[in-house]
């Protein structure tokens, strides 16, 4: 695996493949990387000749008094395991690197951004596409691949690419689970074994509202209220969101069909989780 060491030798190394015919895939990570990440890797490689991963921890989709400076970083044990999954090169640049005059300029996403995760978190989806775009002006790749258990962000990231016109294929690949159904995530590190224990209550519910609709159920008000009479029995976890919603624009529906997204965001303690299915899947 190729280390890429500046935005030169980005640049060089991924016009040198593309303009030797071969397909650039991105996969744009935080570290810390688990089974989830490493899933991203394989569709890329599926549907890329070549496979560029970054780390870098963006400060600019972090809000005041988050985790930024807590978050999971494990940089030798990440490049083994990107070289392990096939990864070709490693772009794992500095805050300066990226930012040098600091960064006035954000991209602005839709009003899909305002919900969920924008909501609770203000700021955090202008942080994510500001860098999602310069990671895709430095690679400029064929294919991207980005994961499930984040749909807004996936969501966002998909009306960027349509509305800014990039020739750039998106994979959204399926959510990586413990055999118990936690979703992975690096931040399932902060959990204290308790904590790990009330965090089943997010993909308990939801499969729960999976149960719900197999069972015929079609109305969001009820299947909302069986998750929430499901996660009084977790009273650690504070949940901040359930929505059940349309998969193109993240709009809450009353009526639910196989299609429909259910999510759901909660604390415990100071870790914050999010989870979500499509409702004919279940946890997949
Ligand atoms: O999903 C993530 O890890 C981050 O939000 C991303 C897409 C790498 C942007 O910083």
């Amino acid at each position: 695996m190729l280390d890429l060491p500046t935005i030169p030798d980005l640049r060089r190394w991924t016009r040198g493949h593309r303009a030797a015919g071969r397909r650039v895939g991105l996969v744009p990570t935080m570290g810390y990387l688990h089974a989830g990440h490493l899933a991203l890797v394989d569709e890329a490689r599926r549907r890329a000749d070549v496979v560029v991963m970054s780390i870098f921890v963006n400060p600019l989709q972090f809000g005041t008094g988050e985790d930024l400076g807590q978050y999971p970083r494990d940089l030798p044990r990440d490049r083994t395991l990107a070289e392990g999954k096939g990864v070709d090169a490693l772009f794992v640049p500095s805050e300066v690197m990226m930012y040098p005059q600091g960064s006035e300029v954000r991209i602005a996403p839709g009003p899909a951004a305002a919900r969920w995760e924008g909501a609770v978190r203000p700021g955090h989806f202008d942080g994510v596409l500001t860098v999602v775009a310069k990671l895709f002006n430095l690679v400029e790749p064929d294919v991207v691949c980005f994961g499930r258990k984040d749909i807004q962000q996936a969501t966002l990231v998909r009306q960027m690419i349509r509305d800014l016109d990039w020739p750039i294929e998106i994979a959204v690949v399926r959510t990586v689970r413990e055999p118990d159904g936690l979703a992975l995530s690096s931040r399932n590190t902060y959990l204290e074994s308790e904590e790990r224990q009330s965090a089943l209550g997010l993909s308990g519910a939801l499969q729960l509202a999976h149960q719900a609709w197999r069972g015929g159920e079609t109305g969001a008000a009820a299947i909302e209220a069986g998750m929430r009479r499901s996660l009084e029995t977790f009273p650690a976890l504070t949940v901040d969101y359930i929505a059940i919603a349309d998969p193109g624009d993240l709009a809450p529906v009353a009526r639910v069909d196989a299609n429909t997204i259910v999510a759901i965001a909660g604390r415990l303690g100071r870790t914050r989780l999010i989870d979500n299915i499509t409702l004919g899947d279940g946890l997949g």
